[in-house]
């Protein structure tokens, strides 16, 4: 028999403890977070600790709390890799604010459902007024700016596409619709679009030019060729931000030609969406305002924890259109004046991740977030002036977005050897622990890509990092030279 009293006091004292231990694991945090520079970038779990974990069974008696918020820091938080870390130079990883951290710890302390407005008014204004603001930001004008928060650029992204194949394909036509954008594009828009029903064949990826920026010309003749062919192209997709090189498409080309052919155009901004902030380079997006939607996730450059993504539209319509179910227990609250966000997106329950963005805006102000996307782009140059200092090291996309990408290419070693020596640079630069950067391939050339947004790499950084990366490069080079004259 379920022993109400017994359980009771079970959840005060579980409120106890967690009163002090969550008040102690913060302090761990913060201390850890301020050492961050002198913590290798990944320390891995060794073998007895994954073992451990792996041999552990769900109890039917529950353990010591305590112990297990140990646990969990000790085995699983200590050992992931730290990507706020001011020389970690993947994927696109930025710092976090503090004031994103303590919106999200709020925002998990009240657990409030953002799904529908009646369950949080004031949660879901500011959700409105934020997603109204980006759109401005975009230069979106008009009464219908709308939009939603979702969990990240990939989310953003299919959502795009369900409300441009809503609005542009009668659903007879789903078969034969075509979606056309850069090979520069994120996966996620592929994935989204084959996760909602298209086929492989229904997408066209365009070559793009020297700057990895889409060509129009190529994309113009693609849309005409698929018409003569019957088919029904129905959107474009461009992008503020690639991942690999941080290129920005031509997005007032991209805007016209979408209008000549009736298509939708979305802009995948997940990554540099937040250029909008700086006045210095937010007309590098020129054309984002003749779009339909911009997917802009704050948890890439502008310092939210995961997740923070928004999906912003000229007309929110679309949206409500495409999203909006109303089953009989909504029925009681529903607003009738406001817009539930279960009817903006796919997602029904989540979390309010706005909160943290407008904690993170009102306690740092725009300007400073400006400067630190500002930053970004400097230190992105900072990196090619010191390469360039340098022999032998090649730049393959220059600066943009804070992303440069770059290899080391002495002479007389063949293509095969250039890609297997920058894989063990890469490999190298990781093994000493001091900064992290990966490859990606470009044009079939394998790259070291560096994507510098975090607000606490300083020029020493950069300098010590392009230094150790030529010392590996040189012996490498001087290993796969010896390894070739013993053969
Ligand atoms: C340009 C771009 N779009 C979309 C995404 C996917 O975003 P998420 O990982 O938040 O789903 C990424 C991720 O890096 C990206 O760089």
């Amino acid at each position: 028999m379920f022993d109400w009293l017994e359980y009771d006091n079970i959840v005060k004292e579980g409120y106890r403890e967690q009163e002090k231990q969550l008040s102690d694991f913060l302090k761990k945090f913060i201390a850890k977070n301020a050492q961050i520079r002198e913590l290798p970038l990944f320390d891995r779990p060794d073998q007895e600790t994954l073992d451990r974990i792996a041999a552990m069974e769900i109890p039917a008696k529950g353990r010591d709390p305590l112990v297990v918020g140990e646990e969990l820091v000790n085995d699983v938080f200590e050992h992931a890799m730290l990507l706020q870390h001011p020389r970690f130079y993947s994927f696109v990883a930025s710092a976090v604010s503090p004031y994103s951290l303590a919106g999200s710890i709020l925002t998990d302390i009240y657990n409030i459902h953002a799904g529908g407005w009646e369950l949080a008014p004031c949660a879901g204004l500011i959700e409105e007024k934020l997603v109204r603001w980006m759109g401005r930001c975009a230069g979106y004008s008009g009464e219908n700016v709308g939009g939603v928060f979702l969990s990240g650029g990939s989310m953003a992204n299919m959502s795009a596409m369900v409300a441009a194949r809503d609005s542009r394909l009668a659903p007879e036509e789903f078969s034969r619709g075509m979606v056309y954008f850069s090979d520069q594009t994120h996966s996620s828009n592929e994935k989204g679009l084959r996760i909602i029903g298209f086929r492989k064949d229904q997408v066209v990826k365009i070559p793009t030019d020297d700057e990895f920026k889409i060509r129009t010309d190529l994309l113009e003749a693609a849309i005409r060729r698929d018409l003569e062919a019957g088919k029904k192209p129905f959107a474009v997709i461009g992008n503020i931000g690639t991942t690999n090189t941080g290129s920005i498409d031509p997005l007032e080309q991209l805007g016209a030609i979408a209008k000549k052919y009736g298509l939708w155009f979305h802009v995948d901004g997940a990554f540099g969406g937040s250029i909008l902030l700086s006045p210095i380079y937010r007309n590098l997006a020129k054309g984002v305002e003749l779009s339909d939607s911009l997917s802009w996730d704050t948890h890439k450059w502008l310092m939210q924890t995961y997740s923070c993504s928004t999906l912003i539209v000229q007309d929110k319509s679309h949206l409500l259109n495409s999203f909006t179910e109303h089953p009989e227990y909504l029925a009681d609250v529903n607003s009738s004046e406001h817009n539930d966000s279960w009817d903006l997106g796919p997602e029904m329950s989540r979390p309010h991740r706005a909160i943290k963005l407008w904690y993170t805006l009102q306690a740092t102000g725009t300007d400073l977030l400006a400067e630190l996307i500002e930053y970004s782009f400097f230190n992105a140059n900072q990196v090619k002036k010191e390469l360039e200092k340098l022999p032998d090291w090649k730049i393959i996309s220059n600066p943009s977005c804070g992303t440069i990408n770059f290899r080391y290419e002495p002479e007389g070693l063949s293509d095969e050897q250039l890609n297997a020596l920058t894989d063990s640079i890469s490999k190298e630069i990781i093994k000493s622990g001091f900064a992290y950067i990966v490859t990606t391939t470009l044009r079939g050339m394998k790259t070291l890509r560096m994507c510098i947004i975090n607000a606490n790499t300083t020029e020493d950084d950069i300098r010590q990092t392009v230094a150790l990366l030529n010392d590996i490069a040189v012996q490498e080079t001087e290993k796969l030279r010896r390894a070739q004259t013993v053969e």
